[in-house]
Parts: C-alpha cells; sequence; structure tokens
C-alpha cells in the first residue's frame, strides 16, 4: 500500500484556503483516495454526473446539492449532467405532476450554479468537442458511458458515485486508483462467441448472458470483431458499430458490474497490445446462445398491448434517430413512442429532418430523459417495449411496468400497430 500524497495545492484546498464548497469537495476525494489506496491525486479532463432525476435524488439530495451550491463551489473542469426525470421545458406537456417538476428544477439549478453544463444526457461521449481522446483521465458516474469511454476510447475512469464525481469535478482530480492504472486494466476473462450477434438487441441480449455470469471482471471478446462493422471515423454519429457497442457495454454494466471489455482486433488497447492483456491466469466463457437474455429480459411474453415504446437507452445516436425516422415515414403509431436522446443530438437530427418525420408519424424524440428515471407510473404507462437492454433490465424495478424486449424493427411495429407482435 502507497502512502497517499496531496500536493501544497491540493492540501491548501482540503485546509479551506478555497472556501468551504472546496473544502467539502476535497475531503470527499481525497477520503476516496486513502479508502482505495491511491498513491495520489490524477487530474481529470471531463467529469459525468450522474444521479440526476428527483426520483433519485429525492428531498434530501436536492438539499445537499443546493447546500453545496450555496458554499460557492464551482466545477473546474468540463462537466456534463445524465438524464433528469423529465424534459426540463416541456414537463407539462409531458403530464409531470409539479411536485416533482419543482424540485427537479431546483437540482439542476443548483448544478448550473456550480457551473456544470446541463446537457442531461448519459452519452457525452457522442457530444461533439466532449468525446473523451484516449488516455484522458475522466471522473465519470454514469456506468454505460463509463465502460464506453474506458473500452471504445481507450480513456481512464472509475465508476463513480453522484457525490464523488461532483466532488471530482469541483477540485479538477481524482484518485489514481483502479482503471486509471495500467495494470487494472487486463482481462480477466476470455470471452468465445459460438453464436450470431446480430443487432442491437442481440448485442442486448449478449450483454444478459456476460453480465450475468462475470461480475466486475474485466473482459476479452476474442472474436466479436467478426460481428461488428468498423467504428464510424466521428464517433459523435453512432453508426451500427457504435449503436452495438454503447447497447452491449452499457448492459454489460448493468447485468453485471464490467466497466472495461477489450475486443480482440478491434478496440484502441486491444489492437496496439494483443494477447498482452490477457492475465496470465484468464478463465474462459463459452456463449452458444443468446436464448437466456431473451428469455429473461422479454420478461412479460404474453403482454401484447403496449402503452409506450421507448428506443435510446443508452440515449439515441444520430444514426438509430436515422433509421426509426426512415422506418416511419409515412405512417402513424398507434401507441406512445419516446426515441430518447441527447437535446444536442435532437438538434443535429433536426437539421436533418429526422425529428420532423418522428413527429410527423405521433412520436416524440424526447430530450432531457429516459423511461427509467422519469416517474412514467404517475403519467399512466403501465406497459413498455423496447430493443435495449438495460433499459430491459432497470424500467420494470425502477417504473413498476411489464416489458416487451425484441428488434429496432418489432419495436417500431408495435408502435405502428399498438400490439405487440413476436
Ligand atoms: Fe441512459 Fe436512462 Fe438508459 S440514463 S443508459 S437511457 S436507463
Amino acid at each position: 500500500m502507497h502512502e497517499f500524497k496531496l500536493t501544497a495545492q491540493e492540501q491548501a484546498m482540503l485546509d479551506g484556503a478555497e472556501g468551504p464548497g472546496v473544502r467539502r469537495a476535497m475531503e470527499i476525494v481525497a477520503t476516496l483516495g486513502r479508502i482505495y489506496g491511491a498513491p495520489d491525486l490524477v487530474p481529470v479532463t471531463h467529469v459525468q454526473i450522474a444521479g440526476v432525476s428527483y426520483k433519485n435524488l429525492g428531498d434530501a439530495g436536492v438539499q445537499f446539492l443546493l447546500d453545496w451550491a450555496a458554499e460557492g463551489a464551482q466545477v473546474r473542469v468540463p462537466t456534463t449532467l445524465n438524464p433528469a426525470g423529465m424534459e426540463l421545458d416541456r414537463w407539462e406537456a409531458m403530464g409531470i405532476d409539479p411536485t416533482f417538476a419543482q424540485p427537479q428544477l431546483s437540482a439542476i439549478d443548483a448544478f448550473t450554479t456550480m457551473g456544470v453544463t446541463p446537457t442531461m444526457s448519459c452519452t457525452p461521449y457522442l457530444f461533439p468537442g466532449y468525446t473523451p481522446s484516449r488516455g484522458d483521465h475522466l471522473a465519470w458516474a454514469e456506468s454505460s458511458a463509463v465502460i464506453f469511454a474506458n473500452s471504445i476510447i481507450g480513456a481512464r475512469s472509475n465508476r463513480e458515485g453522484g457525490p464523488s464525481a461532483l466532488a471530482a469535478a469541483i477540485v479538477g482530480r481524482t484518485p489514481r486508483y483502479g482503471y486509471h492504472l495500467d495494470e487494472q486494466r487486463l482481462a480477466d476473462i476470455v470471452v468465445e462467441l459460438r453464436c450470431p450477434v446480430r443487432d442491437v438487441a442481440d448485442f442486448g441480449a449478449l450483454s444478459y448472458v456476460v453480465g450475468k455470469q462475470v461480475g466486475s471482471a474485466t473482459l476479452w471478446f476474442a472474436d466479436l470483431a467478426e460481428h461488428l462493422p468498423p467504428l464510424p471515423e466521428d464517433i459523435t454519429v453512432g453508426g451500427a458499430a457504435g449503436d452495438r457497442l454503447k447497447t452491449l457495454g452499457a448492459g454489460l454494466a448493468a447485468y453485471g458490474a464490467v466497466a472495461l471489455f477489450h475486443i480482440a482486433g478491434y478496440t484502441p488497447e486491444a489492437r496496439d497490445r494483443g494477447e498482452a492483456l490477457l492475465k496470465p491466469n484468464a478463465r474462459r466463457l463459452v456463449v452458444d446462445s443468446l436464448e437466456p437474455g431473451y428469455t429473461v429480459m422479454d420478461a412479460d411474453p404474453d403482454l401484447r398491448q403496449i402503452d409506450l415504446v421507448t428506443v435510446g437507452c443508452p440515449h439515441a445516436s444520430l444514426s438509430e434517430i436515422e433509421q426509426i425516422a426512415g422506418m416511419l415515414h409515412g405512417r402513424r403509431v398507434a401507441t406512445q413512442l419516446w426515441v430518447t436522446t441527447a437535446r444536442i443530438t435532437r438538434d443535429r437530427a433536426r437539421e436533418a429532418g429526422w425529428v420532423q418525420t418522428i413527429e410527423a408519424a405521433g412520436g416524440q424524440v424526447v430530450a432531457d430523459t429516459c423511461a427509467v428515471v422519469a416517474p412514467v407510473r404517475s403519467i399512466g404507462i403501465t406497459t413498455m417495449a423496447t430493443n435495449a437492454g438495460k433499459m430491459a433490465c432497470y424500467a420494470p424495478a425502477h417504473s413498476k411496468v411489464k416489458m416487451r424486449y425484441g428488434s429496432l424493427e418489432q419495436c417500431v411495429e408495435a408502435a405502428v400497430t399498438g400490439v405487440w407482435n413476436g
């Protein structure tokens, strides 16, 4: 175990030289550094804060944020926010009660007072100008974003909690342990596939089958590259590969607690270091069927009537919105349809005309929130359909809804007909 060291500037923050808000942040960061045996702190380039919905925060969480903001704390690196419980400027139209909306807006005010950019999305890696670079140290709290940044981009982040991420933003540093270290990025388990993995829903089912068996292990997918097109040059569009990989990562982080996977010959560290990334005692896991995933995730097989079809978990990319617009062109939906995405992505999709096509069909491209963190039961939704593995994992428990799970095509057909087929 190393001795934990702070620089003179960090010690001054801890001693209160920069005010009580910074001292509170440094107390959190330094305490975590000692607990996890870090030698020191590492500067971070970007922070992503999760646990933003009033549904998660409750009154105590909102008060905690207001108090911290009142102490004058300011973030010192670019800092973005996870989805809130509602679309911020359209909550009344969504049917959200003011008793939910007002504390939610207070929480967002507290964040913005501290200098946080109110992006309200779980996909900061899809924002032009925010996508991290390989080797960047981050303090991200959204588990689906952490695994994407670590695995697909080769940046470095632990899975932060909401307060620890905000504290890291205020001091601009995080403890140097875990995935910030080369030796903690080696693979514990080699995953071999013996079945086809074709679309986003299949990648979600794969995330269940693997995630349920591996805990927080780091994974080495030996042959997954054969099932993937190349990543787009501009990752912010998503593309067929980006969309599948964000789904896979989100599900691995939700069904397991995975924060990093490598794909042989494909992800950046695997391309450079090859099998040197395997631990000598790495065990082998063979996946020969996705059926166990579909059986569990398609949780209510007798359910036909769907209230809400929701696509975009993690938040939809430009390429997903384009696909949905293509499928809906000239048609009308019979259920509610939410394509959940980041405001910034919706703006880009609107420029391309895809948002207008979805709206003309009666669907909504919903920003700032999702069907897990929004109070969907209070707006009358009891049955849902999705093509997203993480949504199928969390919505039944968090939002107490019945769930159908399948391909994007099945979801769009269910939205158009109002009935799940398959
Ligand atoms: Fe994002 Fe909500 Fe899914 S926060 S990862 S869309 S559960």
